[in-house]
């Protein structure tokens, strides 16, 4: 029973924040130069031995499902034309997952698309992942998370410490240390405003639950926009069960925000050996340019 083998990753929202960009497309496929950003998850999760990933899709179901398809007009055109490292990369991604895909008829909010994620989990525990962030060495951080499920057998949170001024951006936990970096959460407010939040740890977007939050979220009325909120489920689960967080050691990015977007497009940039000094050089043309610098 503790051992996780599902991962529901919820894709469904309008993804507002990127129209046009994500009218027929969900923003869990945009690209980190050359990767969406879905896949960068969906690796990390098959290489801490998840095996059944759920998505929670919207109306542009297809491309995520085609994405993690078979695709073999590509596949042929890519063989006639010699390109074997390209074949077995799109082939890989395929063979990657088995995928099962739930359609969230209506946008609800994210608490809404866990619950409509019910059926294909069961009775058991499993992790969620939101789709627009992706953690450096994300299996190391998945993995933190999993050994604590393993220890405690309850529901567990990743929280990371953000800036002040950033706090009304995320559901911001109160916490009891009982280790370095482990903590017990005594309450969880989403979007607080700095005065009210009891902290500045906000919760990353990564968590593992029983399923006791199947039964929460039946019951958590629409919150904050009208939606249901997966935090407010996890306010009710703390009256029944402990739920245990940890800090993330590494760094989040986030990717829901065409600024946060790109600041992480560039960061991957500049950390891979085949874009690294193209980008720089362009950086630097930039701004050594007159205009540009007018701008700053
Ligand atoms: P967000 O609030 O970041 O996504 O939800 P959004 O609603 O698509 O974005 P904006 O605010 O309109 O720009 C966090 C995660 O939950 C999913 C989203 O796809 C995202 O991965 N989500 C949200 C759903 O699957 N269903 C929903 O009803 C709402």
């Amino acid at each position: 029973m503790r051992e996780i083998r599902k991962a529901v990753l919820p894709v469904a929202g309008w993804g507002t924040r990127f129209l046009p960009a994500t009218k027929a497309m969900p923003k869990e496929m945009l690209p980190i130069i050359d990767k969406p950003i879905i896949q960068f998850i969906v690796e990390a999760l098959i290489e801490v031995n998840i095996t059944d990933i759920v998505f929670v899709t919207g109306r542009h179901k297809r491309a995520i499902e085609n994405h993690f398809d078979y695709s073999p007009e590509l596949e042929e055109h890519l063989k006639k034309n010699g390109k074997e490292k390209l074949l077995k990369e799109v082939r890989d991604i395929a063979n990657l997952i088995n995928p099962i895909y739930i359609r969230q008829k209506e946008q609800l909010g994210l608490g809404h698309a866990v619950l409509t994620a019910e059926p294909a989990v069961g009775n058991e525990p499993f992790l969620v992942a939101l789709g627009d962030i992706i953690l450096e060495n994300e299996k190391e951080e998945l993995q933190r998370m999993l050994k604590l499920f393993r220890r405690f057998g309850n529901s567990i949170v990743a929280l990371m410490e953000v800036p002040r001024e950033e706090i009304s951006k995320y559901g911001i936990a109160k916490v009891r240390e009982i280790e370095e970096n482990v903590y017990v959460i005594e309450d969880l407010i989403e979007k607080p405003s700095p005065e009210e939040a009891p902290s500045n740890l906000a919760i990353v977007g990564r968590y593992t639950f029983t399923p006791t939050i199947f039964e929460k979220l039946k019951i958590t009325k629409p919150g904050k926009g009208g939606e249901i909120q997966l935090t407010d489920a996890m306010k009710l689960l703390l009256q029944d069960e402990v739920i245990y967080a940890y800090k993330v050691e590494n760094k989040v990015y986030d990717t829901g925000n065409p600024t946060d977007y790109l600041k992480t497009v560039i960061e991957f940039a500049l950390k891979r050996e085949d874009t690294k000094e193209a980008v720089i050089s362009v950086l630097k043309e930039i701004f050594e340019d007159e205009k540009v610098r007018n701008l700053t």
